[in-house]
């Protein structure tokens, strides 16, 4: 099916994803050290955002429209996801334009719901449909089917709802909805705006009031976002810094224009590069500044990255800003243990930098890393140690001791077990390093930021894939 022309009578959507869909077959990479870097660059849609651009415009009554989405393959199967359920999604030009079904009116899909490698558009969309009087499979690929999924389940059970899940709450599973499903008061165990949402979005179709009680700020674009839609949302922080989120079921979302923002996880690929190799000068435009997603450029700011925040504005709500950012020699710090949630997702790339800072970098409260798209801590630690970095993996910390010459770095192939940020870090790495930095895959690149390769060769990254046979 892949490769073929898409047939006639498949959606926008469909036919976007056959021909994003990434290969069964694995696309080795190689980095080597490369000239100074050079450009004037605007990175993708925020992933976050464009998943809930997708959701909640296909829930609202009425239209949506959306700019700057990140097509890349996790947001696409979330469209497809809301298409299978009932709402009309098109693009006119650079516009995405959504019809959505109305607060409580989603349909029952037909088939599985396949979210691929994507933990936020299947948690959420549980969330979203798990109180609905229907049933819904979700399947997804080796990585998401190996992802714990009980943190969404255990909220929803008490919610109401049946689950029929396979060993250790993982996917393919199904869910039931009760005919009318029981607000709950929700405390999140973990640090995880996925479980918040999961469970704010299933009060959207919940009589009454739904109350996630979040001790750790995470990521707040739900909240933000469903007031903004029209939900009947209130948060609350008490005198110890805990957040209450309320919700009111049952209320009337309206369709909204949307522009997303940059992502600020995409964007740390090129800043790290561009910190890491000797000359560079890049401009990156339109960056999300959100101040639960900026704990990266904070860490970085410590270790003496030279970052210029530069046009610092609200846009959509959102804070957002361009940043220029030039080669640095960076030392090593130590990223306290609260600073993770604002910066979940960069830890794989921080390694990389940390690798080539003098001195150690000290990093805690990664427990988080180990139930990502791979168990990320390992898979760091492992890829490091491929390439002569020293580096110690604790249960839920890593330290790495650097070599701001890049001496001795480089020279392994990095296991990437179909995870992403994995992937596009050890890349950034053998830009930087004294010998190439391979990866075993690069097609997952795919789910979260097509124009990556293109980008950073645009840029003067010395980047090239290769078939697995070659
Ligand atoms: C996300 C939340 C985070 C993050 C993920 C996106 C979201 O996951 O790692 O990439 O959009 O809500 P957790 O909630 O599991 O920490």
């Amino acid at each position: 099916m892949l490769g073929e022309a898409p047939h006639p009578r498949h959606s926008y959507l469909t036919r976007l994803t056959l021909s994003m869909s990434h290969s069964a077959l694995p696309r080795p990479a190689i980095a080597r050290r490369s000239k100074a870097l050079s450009g004037d660059i605007r990175i993708p849609g925020d992933k976050s955002i464009s998943h809930r651009s997708f959701m909640f415009g296909g829930l609202a009554a009425g239209e949506t429209r959306i700019t700057g989405l990140l097509e890349g393959e996790d947001v696409i199967n979330t469209g497809r996801a809301m298409q299978a359920m009932g709402a009309k999604i098109t693009k006119e030009g650079d516009v995405w334009v959504i019809q959505g079904t109305g607060n409580g009116c989603l349909l029952q899909p037909e088939a599985p719901l396949d979210f691929g490698n994507a933990g936020t558009g299947a948690r959420l969309t549980m969330g979203l449909v798990g109180t609905y009087d229907m049933e819904t499979t979700f399947i997804g690929d080796a990585s998401l089917s190996k992802r714990p999924m009980g943190r969404v389940l255990n909220p929803l059970r008490e919610m109401g709802v049946q689950v029929t899940a396979s060993e250790g709450d993982r996917m393919p599973l199904t869910l039931r909805g009760p005919k009318v499903a029981a607000p709950i008061t929700y405390r999140v165990p973990m640090a995880s705006a996925q479980v918040k949402s999961a469970v704010l979005l299933a009060g959207l179709n919940t009589p009454g009031i739904t109350t996630v009680i979040e001790p750790v700020m995470t990521r707040d674009h739900t909240e933000k976002m469903l007031q903004g839609f029209g939900a009947n949302l209130s948060v609350e922080t008490d005198r110890d810094n805990v957040r209450h989120i309320r919700i009111e079921g049952q209320g009337k979302l309206t369709g909204q224009t949307i522009d997303v923002p940059g992502d600020p996880s995409s964007t740390a690929f090129p800043l790290v590069a561009a910190l890491l190799v000797p000359g560079s000068d890049i401009t990156i435009r339109n960056v999300l500044m959100n101040p639960t997603r900026t704990g990266l450029i904070l860490t970085l700011q410590e270790m003496g990255a030279n970052i210029e925040i530069l046009n610092a504005r609200l846009a959509g709500g959102e804070d957002v800003a361009d940043l220029r950012v030039r080669a640095s020699e960076l030392k090593g710090v130590n990223v306290p243990a609260e600073r993770a949630p604002s910066m979940i997702d960069e830890y794989p790339v921080l390694a990389v930098a940390a690798c080539l800072a003098s001195g150690e970098t000290v990093m805690n409260g990664l427990e988080e890393l180990r139930v990502k798209e791979s168990d990320r801590l390992s898979a760091v630690a492992n890829g490091l140690k491929a390439n002569g970095v020293d580096c110690t993996e604790g249960p839920e910390s890593l330290s790495v001791r650097g070599r701001p010459d890049g001496k001795g770095i480089g020279g392994g192939t990095v296991e990437t077990h179909l995870d992403h940020r994995i992937a596009m870090s050890f890349l950034v790495m053998g830009l930087a390093a004294e010998k190439p930095v391979s990866v075993d895959d690069s097609t997952m690149i795919a789910t979260s930021f097509p124009e990556f390769m293109d980008m950073m060769t645009g840029m003067g990254a010395k980047i090239t894939e290769h078939n697995a046979a070659d």
